[in-house]
C-alpha cells in the first residue's frame, strides 16, 4: 500500500533526527512491500525566516491531506524575543489543534539494555515494580488541545502583570480519558488520574468527570493523585504507574520528567491522535509523531543527537495510524539489537564506568546501526 506523510524537520536537531527515521521507513517499505511519500513541510523558526509565520497555511493544508505526520523539533534562541503568537512553538500548538489531535500518548519504559543509563536505584524500581524487577512501564497521555496552552492570555495595558488561563470542558476531558481507558485496557489496566484538584477549578472538573466516567470502566483500577505527589512518585515508585492521564501542561512536565528514568530525553517518543471516528476510508488514522524532545540547541549541528526517540516515533505512526503492527515490532526490535549490541548516543552513554561494554556513536551511526538490524 502507498502512504503519504507529512515530515516536518523544524529546526536544531530536527532535522539530524528526521533523517534516519526516513531511512528507517525506506527500509521498512523494501522489506514489507509499502511505499511511503514524503511531502516535506515547513513549520517553527525556519518557517519563520522563509515565510514570517511559523505555521504557514499551506503546511497545515498539506499536512490534512497527508495520512499521518512526523514532526522533528521546533524553535531555537534566534526566535526567542518574538511575540508569543510569533514564536516557532507556536507551529506545534497549531497543528496539534488543526488536526484535532487531543490525545498524545508519551511511553516511558526502562529497556533492559539501558538499565545502567537509569539514575534509580535497583532496589528503589523494584520495590514498586509488580513483578519485583529494576524496570517500570509506563505511559503519559497528556491532553493535547486544551488547557492552559490554549486558554486567554495577556498582558495589562502597562505591561506590569500578565495571566494565562487554564479552562477545560467536560467534553474535552471525557474524550481524553477514553483515550486513556482504551490504552490501559491493553496494558495493565490501571489509571492514574493527575490533577491539583485540591487547589484549581478546572482539576475539580476533571476528577468530577473523571470519576463518572471510570463507572464505564469497572475492569480498570482508576486512582487519582495530585500531580505534586505524581512528579515525585514518579522517581520514588515508577513501577506503581501504568496510564497516567494528565492535562497539557501537567503532561508536559511530567513526561521530561519520566524520560530520565528510562535513560535520556532522547529515547521518548510520542504519538498524538484524535477519536477513533477518523479513520480513513484506507483504513489509516489521522496522527502526528514527534520525539518529546526539543531542538536542542546546545548540540544542533554535532551529530551527537539521539535519533531513537524519533525512529520511535516513526515505529508508533506505523502501529497507531498505518495498523502496521509488524513493521513497528520491528523497528523496536531493531533498536533493540542495536541497543544489546553497545551502540550508545552520549546522552544514554553507561553511568556505571564501564565504559569498554559500550560503543559511543554519533546520529548518522546510530541511524545506520538501526538499519543494519533492520535488514537483519
Ligand atoms: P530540549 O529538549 O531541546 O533540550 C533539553 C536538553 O536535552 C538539552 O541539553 C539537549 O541537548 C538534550 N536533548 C534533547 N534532545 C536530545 C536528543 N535527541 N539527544 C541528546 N540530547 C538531547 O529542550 P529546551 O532546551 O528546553 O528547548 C530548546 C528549544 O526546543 C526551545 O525553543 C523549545 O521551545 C523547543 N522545544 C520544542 C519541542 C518540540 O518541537 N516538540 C519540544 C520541547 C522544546
Ligand atoms: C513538547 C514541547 C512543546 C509543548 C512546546 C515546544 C510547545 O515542550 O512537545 O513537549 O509544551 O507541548
Ligand atoms: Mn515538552
Amino acid at each position: 500500500m502507498n502512504y503519504s506523510i507529512a515530515v516536518i524537520p523544524g529546526d536544531g536537531i530536527g532535522p539530524e533526527v528526521i533523517a534516519p527515521a526516513l531511512e528507517v521507513l525506506d527500509v521498512v517499505g523494501d522489506t514489507f512491500g509499502h511505499i511511503f511519500n514524503y511531502a516535506e513541510l515547513e513549520a517553527g523558526g525556519c518557517a519563520i525566516d522563509s515565510t514570517g509565520e511559523p505555521l504557514p497555511a499551506s503546511t497545515l493544508e498539506t499536512a490534512k491531506q497527508c495520512d499521518a505526520v512526523l514532526l522533528g523539533a521546533v524553535g531555537g534562541p534566534q526566535w526567542e524575543t518574538l511575540p508569543g503568537n510569533l514564536r516557532p512553538e507556536r507551529a506545534l500548538l497549531g497543528l496539534r489543534s488543526g488536526l484535532g489531535l487531543f490525545a498524545n500518548l508519551r511511553p516511558a519504559a526502562l529497556l533492559p539494555q539501558l538499565r545502567d543509563a537509569c539514575p534509580i536505584k535497583d532496589e528503589v524500581l523494584a520495590a514498586s515494580n509488580p513483578e519485583g524487577k529494576p524496570s517500570f512501564d509506563l505511559l503519559i497521555v497528556r491532553e493535547l488541545t486544551g488547557g492552559l496552552y490554549f486558554g486567554a492570555r495577556g498582558r495589562s495595558s502597562d505591561g506590569t502583570s500578565a495571566f494565562d488561563t487554564e479552562t477545560y470542558s467536560k467534553a474535552e476531558i471525557e474524550r481524553v480519558l477514553h483515550s486513556g481507558y482504551a490504552a490501559a485496557a491493553v496494558r495493565r489496566k490501571k489509571l492514574c488520574v493527575v490533577d491539583k484538584a485540591n487547589v484549581l477549578e478546572s482539576s475539580r472538573l476533571w476528577r468530577e468527570i473523571a470519576q463518572e466516567t471510570a463507572k464505564q470502566y469497572p475492569d480498570i483500577e482508576t486512582t487519582y493523585m495530585y500531580v505534586d505527589n505524581a512528579a515525585m512518585q514518579l522517581v520514588r515508585a515508577p513501577g506503581q504507574f501504568d496510564v497516567m492521564v494528565t492535562s497539557n501542561l501537567f503532561g508536559d512536565i511530567l513526561s521530561d520528567e519520566a524520560s530520565v528514568l528510562t535513560g535520556s530525553i532522547g529515547m521518548l517518543a510520542s504519538a498524538s491522535l484524535g477519536s477513533a471516528g477518523t479513520d480513513s476510508e484506507k483504513g489509516t488514522v489521522m496522527g502526528m509523531y514527534e520525539p518529546i524532545h526539543g531542538s536542542a540547541p546546545d548540540i544542533a549541528g554535532k551529530d551527537t543527537a539521539n535519533p531513537l526517540a524519533t525512529i520511535l516515533s516513526a515505529a508508533m505512526m506505523l502501529r497507531y495510524s498505518f495498523k502496521l503492527e509488524k513493521e513497528a515490532a520491528a523497528v523496536e526490535a531493531a533498536v533493540s539489537a542495536v541497543l544489546d549490541a553497545g551502540y550508545r548516543t552520549g546522552d544514554i552513554a553507561r553511568r556505571d564506568g564501564k565504559k569498554g561494554e559500550e560503543k559511543i556513536v554519533g546520529t548518522k551511526a546510530m541511524g545506520e546501526a538501526v538499519i543494519k538490524a533492520l535488514e537483519g
